[in-house]
């Protein structure tokens, strides 16, 4: 073959080649916190959103600011209070002036590794949803224009800013911090994340057998996937009065995230295993997966010790994170 007649071939090699550069390329690109506790996956990080400690800096802070409301009297940290889980310990939040939302504000612990955000997942990034509580009427109600000026008559965070992004402050930049903040939030290496990872020991004989109740027996596993234990779908499993469809959330360190459920109708999580067990409430659209379990005594205690001391992280991120801030007072 002469070398001219082997040139289509090369050159199609050649831009196979090209080709294969620029995916490795790609997959480089979008970045990764490695170093999370065991039994997580990474935390993916946005490419245009890389994670420096400057930024980390100014997230922590902006997390913990009542500034961000328009009467400067609820911070982020009001309804997802360290000292809660990073949740609240009643059903609802109360946001400015004392208006009521909804629904039950989730622990932001992991969060990083939700693919969608809010109890429905209508955010897809940390980014988005940070800047839908600072703005809606029952949250913290302000309006971004008047915070990008608000933080801009601040020097200190006018300095900040330069820090982390070496520009001013804008809304956009507000959103990216406290999402690299709220990326290093991060908890495992529960006994269950340990057995799981190959020490066999890690679970006591209850925590297995309740292991079994939670994978096999009661098919909670079927959408509270191994290993961050959801499957980042959507279901109606009955809980509250209209039917809805809500994200599976993740079930680590259960005990300091009551009340549970999307609108924190479940005080305890006895009460959860209990309407389990039942099949949830009955009605068009529920979850085909939902149905009377008839659990045993004795299945029911193991199940709630594997939720408990199972899925018990061994290291928390918690107060201690707000040193030198003042803590916003909305906990009850
Ligand atoms: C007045 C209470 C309140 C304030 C203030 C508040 N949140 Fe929330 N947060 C909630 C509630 C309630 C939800 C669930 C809303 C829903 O799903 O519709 C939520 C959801 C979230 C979620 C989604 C978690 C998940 O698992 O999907 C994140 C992240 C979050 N908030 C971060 C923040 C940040 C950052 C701030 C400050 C800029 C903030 N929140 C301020 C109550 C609050
Ligand atoms: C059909 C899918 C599905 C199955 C099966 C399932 N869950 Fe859930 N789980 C969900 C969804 C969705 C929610 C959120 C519902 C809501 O808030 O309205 C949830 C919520 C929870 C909560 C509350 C978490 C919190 O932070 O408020 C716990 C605890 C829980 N499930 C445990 C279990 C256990 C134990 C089982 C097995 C007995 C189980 N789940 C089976 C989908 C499922």
């Amino acid at each position: 073959m002469s070398l001219l007649s082997a040139l289509p071939m090369i050159l199609r090699t050649l831009s196979l080649f090209v080709l294969l550069v620029a995916l490795a390329g790609s997959a480089i690109a979008d970045d990764f916190i490695s170093d999370v506790p065991l039994g997580l996956d990474w935390v993916r990080v946005p490419d245009d959103n890389p994670q420096s400690p400057a930024k980390i800096a100014l997230g922590r802070r902006l997390f913990f600011d009542s500034q961000l409301s328009r009467d400067k009297s609820i911070s982020c940290a009001s309804c997802h209070d360290p000292k809660h889980g990073w949740s609240l310990a009643t059903p609802l939040a109360k946001g400015v002036d004392g208006r009521v939302g909804e629904r039950n504000p989730p622990s932001i612990i992991n969060t990083g590794l939700q693919h969608s955000l809010f109890w429905d997942g209508r955010a897809r990034t940390l980014e988005e949803q940070a800047l839908e509580p600072i703005q809606n009427r029952v949250e913290m109600d302000m309006e971004l224009g008047e915070l990008e000026k608000r933080l801009t008559a601040d020097r200190t965070y006018v300095l900040q800013f330069r820090q982390a992004f070496g520009g001013e402050v804008t809304a956009a930049r507000i959103a990216q911090a406290i999402a690299a903040f709220e990326r290093t939030l991060l908890a495992a290496e529960t006994p269950y994340d340990l057995f799981r990872n190959g020490r066999a020991t890690a679970m006591d004989d209850q925590m297995s057998r309740g292991s079994s109740v939670f994978f096999s027996r009661a098919n909670c596993g079927d959408c509270h996937i191994a290993k961050v234990l959801t499957d980042h779908q959507l279901h109606d499993t009955g809980v509250g009065a209209s039917p809805k469809l809500i994200r599976t959330p993740m079930l680590r360190d259960l005990e300091r995230t009551a009340p549970y459920m999307h609108d924190g109708s479940f005080a305890t999580l006895r009460d959860v295993v209990e309407y389990y067990d039942r099949g949830g409430n009955q009605r068009a659209g529920l979850d085909p997966r939902m149905r009377p379990l008839n659990l045993t005594r004795q299945e029911k205690e193991d199940l709630l010790y594997f939720l408990t001391a199972g899925l018990r992280s061994r290291a928390y991120p918690g107060v201690e994170i707000s040193a030198g801030i003042e803590l916003p007072t909305n906990s009850p």
